[in-house]
């Protein structure tokens, strides 16, 4: 369904020839939208703006939206949605089987490539931030109707390997009995003496050669420390509750048999260049070449994305690549997407995005750490969260918090602000969802029937009604532009909406037609809260 705004857009557009900058009205007594059109185009003309609005007014054919425009202060057009058209927005929006979002008529395949944890470490904050972004991204291209593809490019291959494997030799450690705790302990013991110890760094590049290059008893050690790292990683999932599983793994690792295809490729057009003994490509605005084959035969992170992009267009299909990582890492995909343009990996009709992400903060606006002092883990944050509230309440507090700030932004972990049930947080808008519920429930128990929304004589209720008919394009927005804030900024306007509508409107002690009328748009604000929630990945509960 085309939006009441945006058919009014395009019909103000057609008589004037230029964006009418439509706005919500600033009052109700206003009416609901307003556009300036007439003082630009006056402007233009050097006519008085008041009668280029009353010109504007007289070819416009709008009886069937709204009522007739009025004229305001100097020169704005005023309009006011008719109840009727409203009510039947509304009473669609109940009866859509799509919930109310809009099904494109250009479904694409869209590749979202995010959490990608590294094996053999604890997933911590920038990952639990990766993962419900590219979650929520999931959830709505898919509900609008496009193919998703999700990618988790696990981090399982690189140069890291070749130190944990010394390690584990050094120590004749057993890695089938290593918890992700553990590992994460011996990567840690295993950095440190590379750092620290010259024999053994150099023992551990010697062995990235070795175990990239087949050698069984590497292989087998990194296997077992790929093995008791994915289900600590699908826990982590269950606890998130997203979309993610083992089939949509891609791993850095499974590029491994394309690098030297893509090497040749990218010799063979001159693309990539040998430079010091480094196969190079050289992209334009970027001070350091991209990488493709160190001088000393190895691959890196950039040559693995390089690949990854090419296997996304050649073998996924796809239309459109999405990258969510911590905001650091824009550099590394601008000039990885540069690279693949010139290669021809990435045609020009792919689009490739990259959403980066702000750190998550500390009460004290530093780098967020567990209360020993720890950098956090995903699941000590998870567990603070839960010390506070029941686990689907704490999870919603967490995505929120997470999704509601522009995703650019460091985001403070507060968690006692983000689980309290008022103010702009998750749980607020699962209590609104409860709370709703229950209305709709005791009318159900009093064997009260509704079907349609009739009457809209409150001004309070026309607003709702307006609201919930832009939930729509707020998801088309969110799909375009990858701004989930923008959905929550929606859904905490809808809940602060449906607030005042009880203030002033009571719904089980109306009666007849009006009580009737009011349950309908109850049951309608209820399903747009629970879609949006959803599409945020946040459960709402019928009950709080
Ligand atoms: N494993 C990386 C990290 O933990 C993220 C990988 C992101 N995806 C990619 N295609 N490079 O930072």
């Amino acid at each position: 369904m085309q939006s009441l705004p945006a058919l009014l857009d395009a019909r103000l557009r057609a008589v004037t020839g230029v964006d009418p900058e439509m706005r919500p009205a600033t009052k109700p007594q206003f009416g609901h939208f307003q556009s300036n059109v007439a003082l630009r185009l006056a402007k233009q003309e050097g006519r008085p703006p008041r009668e280029v609005a009353a010109d504007i007014i007289e070819r416009l054919d709008v009886d069937d939206l709204c009522e007739t425009p009025d004229i305001a202060g100097p020169g704005f057009i005023n309009f006011r949605m008719r109840s009727d058209v409203l009510a039947g927005a509304v009473t669609s929006l109940l009866e859509d089987p799509d919930g109310g979002v809009n099904v494109t008529r250009h479904p694409q395949r869209v590749v979202i490539d995010y959490s990608a944890p590294n094996v053999a470490k604890q997933m911590h904050v920038g990952h639990l931030r990766t993962t419900i972004i590219g979650d929520c991204f999931n959830r709505v291209l898919s509900a609008i109707g496009n193919t998703v593809i999700p990618q988790n490019h696990i981090g399982d291959w690189g140069t890291q390997f070749g130190m944990l494997i010394e390690e584990v030799l050094d120590e004749s450690l057993d890695v089938t009995r290593l918890t992700l705790d553990d590992a994460d302990a011996l990567y840690k013991r295993a950095a440190a003496r590379f750092r620290d110890d010259e024999e053994f760094a150099t023992r551990a590049r010697a062995r990235v050669a070795t175990f990239q290059g087949g050698d069984e008893q590497s292989l087998e050690i990194w296997h077992q420390l790929v093995d008791i790292s994915k289900p600590a990683f699908n826990h982590a999932y269950e606890r998130l509750n997203v979309l993610l599983t083992d089939d949509d793994l891609a791993g850095e690792s499974t590029y491994n048999d394309d690098l030297p295809v893509l090497v040749k490729e990218l010799e063979d057009s001159g693309v990539a260049v040998v430079d010091q003994g480094a196969l190079c490509i050289f992209v334009e605005g970027f001070e350091a070449p991209l990488i493709v084959r160190k001088s000393d035969g190895g691959f890196g992170y950039a040559t693995t994305d390089l690949a990854a992009i090419r296997r996304r267009v050649r073998d996924l299909h796809a239309d459109r690549i999405i990258y969510v990582t911590d905001a650091r890492q824009a550099g590394h995909f601008a000039q990885v997407f540069a690279a693949a343009r010139m290669a021809g990996f990435l045609p020009d009709d792919v689009v490739a995005q990259h959403v980066g992400y702000g750190m998550v903060l500390g009460p004290d606006g530093r780098p967020f750490k567990t209360r020993d002092g720890k950098a956090a883990t995903l699941d000590s944050l998870l567990d603070a969260a839960e010390e506070e509230a029941a686990p689907n309440i704490a999870l919603a507090a967490i995505k929120y918090a997470d999704l509601s700030n522009g995703l650019q932004k460091d985001y403070t972990f507060d968690v006692e602000r983000m689980v309290q049930t008022t103010g702009n947080t998750g749980p607020y808008l699962q209590y609104a969802h409860a709370r709703v519920s229950q209305i709709l429930r005791k009318a159900e128990a009093e064997g009260i029937h509704y079907g349609a929304v009739t009457v809209l004589d409150e001004p309070v209720e026309q607003q709702l009604a307006l609201t919930l008919s832009g939930f729509g394009d707020v998801v088309d927005d969110v799909a375009q532009h990858l701004q989930p804030h923008k959905l929550c900024g929606y859904l905490y306007e809808l809940a602060g909406t449906l607030a005042s509508f009880y203030e002033v409107c009571p719904v089980l002690k109306s009666e007849g037609e009006v009580r009737s009328s009011r349950l309908a748009l109850c049951a309608a604000t209820k399903e747009v809260l629970a879609e949006g929630l959803g599409l945020l990945g946040i459960d709402a509960p019928e009950r709080m």
